[in-house]
């Protein structure tokens, strides 16, 4: 079992597929971004190996994210190989753009679990954060996920005179597709540190605006969530990521396995270990070593970018 000296027990792992995206969040990466070189991803095999070798030390479930994971072009394979684990459970984050597209095979290895970015309803907006202009495909892509039976999760950042006045619309947005939102804090890593002064939102501002319309009744949450949940009285499914608010280390169960080998203990950690070439009595030293590596407060200097190792 991979536990830590604070009782953190590894189960969960995020696995990078590609650093590249198709939108350009504002807060996620420059518009000239630097990717790393296509010929350094892990293969299919090396997932499966990697992934594989974590579960007997009893990893139990895999997030897929990237840059943007549907852009990958081995999807199909590195699933293949993923799917063969033993693992629980396997989930995406993606931006939903390309969705449509990979549904079936998300099906396939019964990926049920998604999570989609979209911070905004707007389409000025939309495209004032991300640069993109898919709202609309965005929106039918939710849509038609939702009626071929996936559990869907909404991941809106809440930014001051950004996307902040769209409180309420999300809410209602996300009541009438009968799916759960969850509003992050915006985090200071990478390109969001010079805009965090002025549009950083608490998760406790957002509470009490949303107070004065509904009633909010907290949710039990597993003790390693990132998020904690609230339900109003007319049903709707709220969530708070408050990573800067309200860090949730301590609780941590997460390492993160970027698109090109490195693991990870900690998202604001920019030094992991290459495991890639390692034989499997080096991997586990280095799985030792990783455990020591995790922070149990909030790292304060992160100068990486969110989508180089894994949002
Ligand atoms: P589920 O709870 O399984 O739905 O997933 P999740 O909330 O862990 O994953 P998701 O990809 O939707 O991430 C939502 C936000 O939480 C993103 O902004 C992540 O960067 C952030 N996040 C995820 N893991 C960590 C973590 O270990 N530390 C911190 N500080 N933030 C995290
Ligand atoms: N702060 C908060 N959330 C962020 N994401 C990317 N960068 C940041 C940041 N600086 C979010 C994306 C996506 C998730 C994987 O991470 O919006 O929902
Ligand atoms: Fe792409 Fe996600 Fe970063 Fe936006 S936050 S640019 S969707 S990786």
């Amino acid at each position: 079992m991979l536990v830590d000296s604070y009782g953190r027990r590894i189960r969960k792992l995020r696995v990078s597929l590609t650093d590249q995206c198709n939108l350009r969040c504002h807060y996620c990466m420059p518009i000239n971004a630097e990717f790393m070189e296509v010929n350094r991803y892990l293969t299919p095999k090396e997932y499966g190996e990697i992934i594989a070798e974590l579960v007997t030390l009893g990893l139990e479930e895999v997030r897929l994210t990237g840059g943007e994971p549907l852009l990958r072009q081995a999807l199909p394979e590195i699933l293949t190989t993923i799917s063969r684990c033993s693992l629980k459970k396997i989930s995406l984050t993606t931006n939903g753009i390309l969705l449509h597209r990979y549904l079936e095979l998300l099906q396939q290895h019964h990926i049920l679990d998604l999570n989609i970015s979209l911070d905004s309803l707007k389409p000025e907006i939309f495209t004032q954060i991300t640069h993109g202009r898919n709202l609309s495909q965005i929106q039918t892509n939710i849509t038609l996920a939702k009626q071929q039976g996936f559990r869907i999760k909404i991941n809106t950042v809440m930014m001051r005179g950004v996307n902040d006045l769209e409180l309420f619309n999300f809410v209602e947005y996300a009541k009438s597709e009968n799916i759960e939102i969850r509003f992050l804090e915006l985090m200071r890593i990478g390109q969001a540190c010079q805009q965090q002064q002025d549009q950083f939102i608490p998760a406790q501002e957002l509470i009490d605006r949303l107070k004065t319309r509904y009633t909010l009744q907290a949710q039990a949450m597993p003790l390693d969530s990132t998020a904690f949940n609230f339900i109003t009285e007319c049903g709707a499914r709220i969530g708070f990521i408050a990573s800067e608010s309200q860090p949730f280390c301590g609780h941590c169960s997460r390492w993160r396995l970027s698109a090109d080998g490195i693991l990870r203990a900690c998202l604001l950690k920019t030094d992991g270990l290459e495991i890639r070439e390692l034989n499997h009595e080096q991997r586990l030293a280095a799985y030792e070593q990783l455990l020591g590596m995790k922070p149990y407060l909030r790292p304060m200097e992160v100068t990486h970018l969110m989508h180089q190792i894994g949002g």
